[in-house]
């Protein structure tokens, strides 16, 4: 996308104006490996209001933090053995860690949604890393999207969604990932997923060695903001479909749509290729005015997991 007034691609000069104006409160979106953020320094009360302001959350749903290091997370939260581990392996990365508060963290309640708890990360992409090194402040971020729509993987999804209510965009290109990072609670010696994402649950459980245990409603840590209705684009969503009905926009998985497909999220069935893929083509469907957008199934597997938890919250009713 080519730049303008308040999208910018990111160099010294615009990095440096992007970190002075989170400095001064204002919203700035800026590129992840996962998807865009919308974000605010985190340690300002106001300035996190506006982004629940901006992206009209209905409630305060607690933000994830984002920090340039591991040296950066550990002044604001506790770390356990088995979290300094997980750190260790998976930042930078498209991983989130909940984690106890520490007393002198300056992190504003409101983006923890006053939880004892901080949901945290070291992003990968150069550009988040960049700016969250320039401005020096923890950085509150949520997908820069309205309330309950699709994610946005690419600045123009920004600027489409939430326009004039972010003061800078900084374009980093297409999200690599493409789904919201994995989000997992650490306490002593347990790991608990609480949202699937661009790490799966068998890379965690590879990786560390530990079992990882599946949140459910009865757990006792959740995730307030996994609301049911969520990603979702503006027309209905049908799942697992084989074929397309009259009006429908359809988007394959894999082989053997071919004939009737409008978009296809991995022609040769690759999940990866397919998560990086998903947000996007929701996007560019929803713009087609198809009655209903009917999607293949894909393989609840790896990072199907986190695929098919879109997809599902994107078909749910809405609330
Ligand atoms: O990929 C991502 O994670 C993107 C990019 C911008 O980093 N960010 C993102 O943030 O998706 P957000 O705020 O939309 O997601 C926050 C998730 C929600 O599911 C929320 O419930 C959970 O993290 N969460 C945040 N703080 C928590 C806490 N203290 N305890 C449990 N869950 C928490
Ligand atoms: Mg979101």
């Amino acid at each position: 996308m080519s730049e303008t007034d308040n999208v910018k691609k990111p160099s010294p000069e615009s990095i440096q104006e992007a970190a002075d104006l989170l400095n001064a409160g204002q919203l700035v979106s800026f590129s992840t490996e996962t998807v865009y953020g919308l974000g605010a320094d985190a340690t300002n009360d106001v300035a996190v209001a506006s982004i629940f302001e901006a992206k009209g959350r209905p409630s305060f749903n607690p933000l994830i933090v984002h920090v340039p290091s591991i040296d950066a997370a550990k002044e604001l939260v506790e770390f356990s053995p088995l979290a300094l581990k997980i750190a260790n392996m998976f930042w930078p990365g498209p991983l989130t860690m909940v984690l106890p508060r520490r007393d002198t963290c300056p992190v504003s309640k409101l983006a923890s949604a006053g939880l004892p708890t901080l949901a945290i990360r070291v992003p990968a992409h150069p550009t988040a890393h960049q700016l969250l090194t320039a401005c020096k402040c923890p950085v509150a971020a949520p997908s820069a999207n309205p309330s309950g729509q699709i994610s946005p993987t690419t600045a123009e999804h920004v600027r489409d969604g939430l326009g004039d209510k972010v003061s800078l965009i900084l374009d980093g290109g297409p999200a690599e990932v493409g789904v919201e990072s994995t989000v997992i609670a650490v306490t002593d010696e347990k790991i608990t997923l609480l949202r699937p994402g661009g790490i799966t649950r068998e890379d965690l459980e590879k990786a560390t060695g530990s079992e990882v245990a599946v949140a459910s409603k009865d757990s006792e840590i959740t995730s307030p903001g996994m609301l049911l209705s969520h990603y979702a684009p503006s027309c209905p969503v049908r799942l697992e479909a084989k074929s397309k009905n009259e009006g429908e926009a359809f988007l394959g998985f894999g082989p053997g749509s071919e004939d009737f497909e409008t978009l296809n999220l991995s022609p040769k069935g690759d999940l990866k290729e397919a998560t990086a893929n998903l947000f996007a083509m929701f996007h560019q469907l929803d713009k087609t005015n198809a009655k209903t957008i009917a999607v293949a199934s894909v393989p609840n597997a790896g990072l199907g997991v986190a695929i098919n938890d879109r997809l599902k919250r994107a078909a749910a009713p809405r609330g």
